[in-house]
């Protein structure tokens, strides 16, 4: 089966966050969400939103520090983390990754590209792409090519 995408245009960081919301008001447990975009492309934003949408409080930063920043509220989790000093699959397990996957819970990881070989090919790919000054293209790819998704952004 081929993967189901759909894509979806911003321009200004606040559409940014409703097109996390959007997300993560999908998003239903067990959800691995792997950003793609380069050094200021929105996925720390775009990650306030999707905390957002799963109903967990707007206080989201940057994983950078600690690698893995926990949300917790009534319903899933959302663990956020940023794997730009990370490489391989030894050192992804020791930030505790795969002890994070969960029914109950959304990971979503900054910098993915650097754990690319050590993902499951069902994994989500949520790519933000700078086309202008405040512009972004932000594409949410399903490799599993079912329609959950559709219509996500709309
Ligand atoms: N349409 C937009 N969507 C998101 N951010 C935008 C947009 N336009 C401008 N920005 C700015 O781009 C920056 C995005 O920063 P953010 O921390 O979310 O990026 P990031 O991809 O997490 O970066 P890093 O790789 O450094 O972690 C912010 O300064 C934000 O104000
Ligand atoms: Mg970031």
């Amino acid at each position: 089966m081929s993967a189901y995408s759909e894509t979806i245009y911003t321009s200004s960081p606040e559409e940014t966050i409703e097109a996390g919301k959007k997300l993560g008001s999908r998003l239903t447990g067990g959800e691995v969400i792997a950003y793609k975009g380069g050094l200021g492309a929105g996925k720390t934003t775009f990650t306030r939103g999707l905390a957002l949408g799963m109903g967990l409080e707007d206080n989201v930063s940057s994983p950078t520090f600690a690698i893995v920043n926990e949300y917790h509220g009534n319903g899933l989790s959302l663990y956020h983390f940023d794997m730009y000093r990370i490489s391989g699959g030894e050192a992804l397990e020791t930030t505790g990754f795969f002890d994070y996957m969960s029914d109950s819970a959304v990971i979503a990881a900054e910098w993915s590209e650097n754990i690319e070989d050590e993902l499951d090919s069902n994994t989500l790919i949520l790519s933000i792409e700078a086309v202008g000054e405040e512009q972004r293209k932000i594409t949410l790819t399903d490799p599993s090519g079912g329609t959950k998704y559709a219509g996500t952004w709309n």
